[in-house]
């Protein structure tokens, strides 16, 4: 029962008016989670790699757009080291810190990758990157309705992000991020389908918040730490709604364990009927949808 006092204690923190700063401090100074060292930045720098190979290698004036960009901003700082030299990154908490970016700057620097030139030393501040790396951090700003101008992004990217965003409001997103978008331009996005908390307490399914009705997941599910549970069909909708076309989907699982765990499981009754097991059953989703050339 770790991931009950795990969840109790996320959604203290929560209700909290300061949660965000106390759960920060809690993670680096108590539960020592963050910085996540040099697996996380390789795993963040594989990623951006994945992302850009799926735009085919974007020229070097794209402009890049970057959803939900978390703490220490590895992602965007692999792009900038790939090559990427003008981005844009919302976070709808100002979630970044200096220490964990200069972290994650001395990290990238000390891989040794031919395609990856040195980034250089820290910087004093979050507005420093404007000018050392062509990235502009906005923060409280949300992604569904940006302020940004229309048809100024080339590529959008998100990575683990859509699974803390209720549907709604994903819808929205995803709509903005059409706006944002000059046409032909792309979205690529990575969410983990898998229950959270699994990583955290290791007598879990990946699956297991697929057991509690929405009432039930409703009182754990922290603001700080959310869980939309929702499933690939549900995403595929979205962004079909949203007038994106899809141009690759990727779904990854599940494996042959994890379909046993399924058969095992009693599931709510949002997740026993509409869904085959296999489309409830993926762990994660990579896809990339377009707005259309014209119109
Ligand atoms: C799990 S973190 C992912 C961080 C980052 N992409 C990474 O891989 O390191 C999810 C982030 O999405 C942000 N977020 C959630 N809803 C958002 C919204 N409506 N607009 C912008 N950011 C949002 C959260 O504040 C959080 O920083």
């Amino acid at each position: 029962m770790r991931w009950v006092a795990k969840a109790a204690l996320q959604r203290g923190l929560g209700l909290m008016p300061q949660g965000e700063r106390v759960n920060y401090l809690f993670q680096r100074h108590v539960a020592r989670s963050l910085p996540g060292g040099e697996p996380v930045v390789r795993r963040k720098l594989a990623r951006a790699r994945q992302h850009l190979e799926a735009f085919g290698r974007p020229g070097e004036d794209a402009v890049f757009y970057e959803f939900g960009a978390g703490w220490d901003l590895a992602i965007p700082l692999s792009y900038a080291a790939l090559g990427v030299r003008r981005q844009v990154l919302v976070d709808i908490r100002p979630s970044a810190r200096v220490e964990l970016v200069n972290e994650a700057l001395t990290l990238l620097d000390g891989i040794q990758d031919d395609d990856l030139p040195p980034l250089g030393g820290p910087v004093s501040s979050l507005g420093e990157l404007d000018e050392r790396f062509g990235i502009t951090y906005l923060a409280p700003r949300d992604a569904r309705a940006t302020g940004l101008e229309s048809e100024s992004i080339d590529f959008v990217t998100s990575t683990d992000v859509c699974e803390h965003i209720p549907e709604a409001d994903l819808a929205q997103i995803f709509r903005e991020c059409r706006r944002l978008l000059r046409p032909g331009g792309a979205v690529s996005c990575r969410i983990d389908l898998q229950d959270h908390y699994a990583y955290f307490d290791a007598n879990l399914s990946r699956y297991h918040f697929l057991h509690f009705s929405d009432r039930a997941w409703g009182l754990v599910n922290s603001p700080l730490h959310f869980q939309n549970r929702l499933r690939e069909p549900d995403y595929l909708r979205l962004v079909r709604e949203s007038g994106l076309e899809v141009v690759s989907w990727t779904p990854s699982g599940p494996s042959a364990e994890g379909l046993a765990e399924l058969e095992a499981m009693e599931l709510a009754p949002r997740f026993r009927n509409g869904y085959t097991p296999e489309e409830l059953g993926v762990t994660v989703l990579s896809f990339v949808a377009q707005r259309r050339a014209s119109g």
